[in-house]
């Protein structure tokens, strides 16, 4: 997705080889009318998916996943983060590892919000070690629901989240694929 791309050079900051910091569009401030853009581009490719909910993770992909819900007409349901195991019936509940963090946590969906009925698009804004988004599957699974596809906003192409939720056989569309950083340098996979 060009606009993205071009914001990301614009606005986008290398930290070192590994973290990009987009607090300008996308983790602190929010662009709406990029987000309506994203919302737009993922409505296109999953058109025909028969996406009958969104879900994401909060926090930060609780914006974009309002934005492509909306272009869906479909509701948006977040994940939350919990910090001990829920051994309430009444939630499906996943345990997450974060690499930044070092550490587990524990996410969870009221098992109001999806049913085997459900197709579902799941969204976020960064695939990196693909932790947070294998979570999700999961959770989608406990459900009896269908994973139709996994969006992301920003790929980071050089950690492993992409190949092994590909190499699952999930459809997973990343509006930008970063191949490397360095030197405050950004690129992109073409
Ligand atoms: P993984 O789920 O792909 O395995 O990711 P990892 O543990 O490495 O990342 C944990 C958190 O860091 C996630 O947010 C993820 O979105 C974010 N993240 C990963 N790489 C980058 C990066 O290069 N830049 C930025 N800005 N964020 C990155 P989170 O902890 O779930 O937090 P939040 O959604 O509440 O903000
Ligand atoms: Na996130
Ligand atoms: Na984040």
């Amino acid at each position: 997705m060009d606009l993205l791309k071009k914001r990301i050079l614009e606005d986008g900051k290398a930290i070192g080889e590994n973290i990009i910091k987009v607090d300008e569009f996308l983790n602190h401030q929010v662009d709406p009318v990029l987000m309506d853009e994203i919302g737009k581009e993922f409505k296109r490719l999953f058109k025909d998916s028969n996406i009958t909910k969104i879900l994401t993770i909060e926090a930060s992909g609780i914006a974009i996943g309002a934005f492509v819900a909306l272009h869906f007409g479909v509701p948006l349901v977040f994940a939350k983060k919990t910090k001990s195991l829920n051994i309430d019936e009444d939630v499906y509940s996943t345990s997450v590892y974060s690499f930044t963090k070092k550490t587990d946590y524990d996410v969870k969906v009221s098992r109001k919000y999806l049913s085997d009925e459900d197709n579902i698009l799941i969204v976020d804004d960064f695939l990196a070690n693909g932790r947070a988004a294998l979570g999700l599957v999961d959770i989608v699974c406990q459900a009896g629901a269908k994973v139709k596809g996994i969006g992301i906003v920003i790929e980071k192409g050089f950690q492993e989240g992409g190949r092994i939720l590909r190499e699952k056989g999930y459809r997973v569309e990343s509006l930008a694929v970063i191949d490397h950083m360095g030197n405050g340098e950004i690129e992109f996979k073409s």
